[in-house]
């Protein structure tokens, strides 16, 4: 089970009386960003896929907010509600969130991370109608009728962030439907920024990717070992600022920024979260 750093300290609590969506928040990226944000004290509703890994890892997220606050002594831990949802399955999915958020959350959401994604690979010569119809429902009709069904609950100054990757912009052979479909999303957000910065209602909110680099999570940990060390040796020679892959916690820094109110003159963006693998220009 992935745990996040062993000491979880309660950060600068920014965001008390914001509420954050986070899809996929029960591992890897997902998990880091819901931590960092309810550690500034935002209330949280988190996605998984499946009961396993409710039960195994959002159970353990819930664990580390709550002991993080107890320790401090007299700060109340923010609400962190999670709930499975599918994302082949749109409609439900949006119906899931959007009835949470009345129950739960007084019908507002400040901050959408749309994180969850589906990373399946084929090539051109076996790629079928299923893959192609499956990974556009997953990775651009979900997000985006996410953001569409959320509408009457964001709030001023709102903050969207879609977790893109530098397949977006790069050549892999195999992950056809992948790199397309986060190209697909990265231009989806400029045009996102444009028609939701002035809505009425959501003044002020920005819309961004953060186009991640090769990151620690799951995929990369439960590799064979001599594949794991090959990729990493690599990888991390592509790395900038250290001679390592990112980490989770690196990623869920810059997106908290990009929810940060300091970030507020960020929006239609792009922004790099690969210690310098990818430049964007
Ligand atoms: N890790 C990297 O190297 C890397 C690089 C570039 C971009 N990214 C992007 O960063 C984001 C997070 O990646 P990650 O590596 O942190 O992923 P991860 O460790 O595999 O975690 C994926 C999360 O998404 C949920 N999820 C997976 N499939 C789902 C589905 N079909 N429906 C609903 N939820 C689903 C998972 O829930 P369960 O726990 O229930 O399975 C989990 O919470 C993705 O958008 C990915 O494309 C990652």
């Amino acid at each position: 089970m992935e745990t996040g750093p062993a000491v979880v300290k309660v950060l600068t609590q920014d965001l008390v009386g914001k509420t954050a969506v986070v899809t996929g928040a029960s591992r890897g990226i997902g998990r880091a960003i819901a931590l960092n944000l309810a550690l500034r004290g935002c209330h949280v509703l988190g996605t998984c896929s499946c009961d396993v890994t409710y039960n195994a890892h959002i159970i353990s997220l819930q664990d580390s907010i709550f002991n993080a606050y107890r320790a401090t002594g007299n700060l109340k831990p923010p609400l962190l509600e999670a709930c499975v949802a599918h994302l082949t399955d749109p409609e439900r999915f949006c119906h899931t969130l959007t009835g949470l958020l009345e129950v739960s959350f007084n019908n507002r959401v400040d901050i959408l991370v749309l994180n969850a994604s589906l990373a399946e690979r084929k090539t051109i010569e076996d790629m079928d109608e299923d893959h192609i119809y499956r990974n556009l429902v997953a990775n651009v009709e979900t997000p985006l009728r996410i953001v569409q069904s959320l509408l009457p609950f964001f709030q001023p100054s709102s903050r969207i962030i879609f977790m893109s990757s530098e397949a977006a912009r790069l050549s892999r052979p195999g992950g056809l439907m992948y790199s397309a479909s986060k190209a697909a999303m990265e231009s989806a957000v400029r045009t996102l920024a444009e028609e939701l910065g002035l809505r009425r209602g959501m003044e002020g909110t920005t819309v961004n990717s953060v186009s991640t680099g090769l990151t620690d999570t799951g995929l990369v940990k439960n590799m064979d070992k001599r594949l794991r060390d090959s990729i990493l040796s690599r990888e991390s020679a592509k790395i900038n600022v250290a001679r390592r892959i990112g980490e989770p916690d690196d990623i869920a820094n810059v997106v908290g920024f990009l929810a940060s109110e300091a970030s507020r003159w960020i929006t239609g963006s792009v922004i790099s979260a690969s210690g310098g693998s990818t430049k964007i220009l």
